[in-house]
């Protein structure tokens, strides 16, 4: 692996799959970090890519251009969407821009996540509310707009991006785990209603796609969200990996392109580790 290669998630990696030709897919957070890298691995498998962000317009507009050099030449059109997923008006009116823009959205990931750490005893009102309102409540906020087009169409897949820290909770994360953790809860319960809709519906025949909604909770990734974690902390970390280094991006996106194929339409309600191994 080049170092280019952990910069520009996913953009450098030549050759191309096509899981997800003609599938329009909703990244939030999708123009850094481990959003990018999603974002680029699902252009990558042939879809057509809108990236959420939420203020950084100058990185965001970077990354559509190197998106587009990457996998556009065959006329695909991406595009980005700024917006605050804490607020319900901005998730409802981004679905339907990307919708308006696209036509459709097939795949929705909910990515676009914040960090705000203290101890319990420190921690404020705001640190709590923030954090929870981003991580968890801005994936409701989206899936439940969503979902509705997904029914209405018979298909979808939805994928939450959690931690490992929503299984294992963490000194100074209390805010972070918990958000975390009520995405399983989350998953699990859009997973049943889904399904249950679609039986309702009629559209839950045997060799349907359906709409699916799955979890994949990374483990510490290279991204600029651990680069604020201090070296001899992260060395602490790494000794607790029986592989023994942080993820890297595109290593997170490879499984969500997995669960976003048609052909993942049996697995849904599930939460997927990513993580080296860390919570055996
Ligand atoms: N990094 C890790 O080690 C790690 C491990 C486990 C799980 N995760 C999870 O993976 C996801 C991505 O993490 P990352 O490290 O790639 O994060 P990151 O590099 O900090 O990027 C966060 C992305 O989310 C967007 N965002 C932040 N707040 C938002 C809001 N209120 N509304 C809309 N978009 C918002 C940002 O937009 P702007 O660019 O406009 O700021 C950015 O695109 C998060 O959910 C995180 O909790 C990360």
């Amino acid at each position: 692996m080049t170092d280019t290669a952990q910069t520009k998630p996913g953009l450098d990696v030549p050759g191309r799959g096509g899981k997800l030709q003609g599938r329009v897919a909703f990244v939030t957070g999708g123009t850094r970090g481990i959003g990018a890298a999603i974002s680029s691995s699902l252009a990558r498998q042939g879809a057509t890519v809108a990236a959420g962000y939420a203020g950084n317009t100058e990185r965001a507009e970077q990354f559509l251009a190197e998106l587009t050099d990457t996998w556009g030449g065959d006329g695909r059109e991406f595009s980005i969407h700024q917006g605050n997923v804490a607020n319900p008006e901005d998730c409802r009116s981004s679905i339907a821009e990307v919708i308006e823009k696209h036509g459709r959205i097939d795949i929705l990931v909910n990515n676009a996540g914040i960090t705000r750490d203290r101890t319990v005893a420190k921690m404020t009102d705001e640190d709590w509310q923030a954090v929870i309102n981003v991580n968890l409540s801005g994936a409701f906020y989206l899936a439940q707009a969503a979902l509705n087009h997904m029914l209405e169409r018979g298909t979808g897949r939805i994928v939450n991006v959690s931690s490992i820290i929503g299984e294992m909770g963490n000194i100074g994360q209390a805010n972070y785990a918990a958000s975390k953790s009520g995405l399983f809860g989350l998953t699990k319960t859009l997973a049943r209603e889904a399904a249950f809709q679609l039986a309702r519906s009629g559209k839950l025949t045997e060799d349907s796609i359906g709409v699916t909604v799955n979890t994949v909770t990374p483990g510490y990734v290279l991204t600029e969200m651990v680069e604020a974690v201090p070296e001899k902390v992260l060395d602490k970390i790494k000794a607790q990996i029986p592989l023994g280094r942080l993820a890297r991006p595109e290593e997170i996106a490879r499984v969500v392109h997995f669960l976003a194929a048609d052909e993942s339409s049996y697995i849904t309600g599930q939460v997927w580790g990513v993580n080296g191994g860390q919570d055996m």
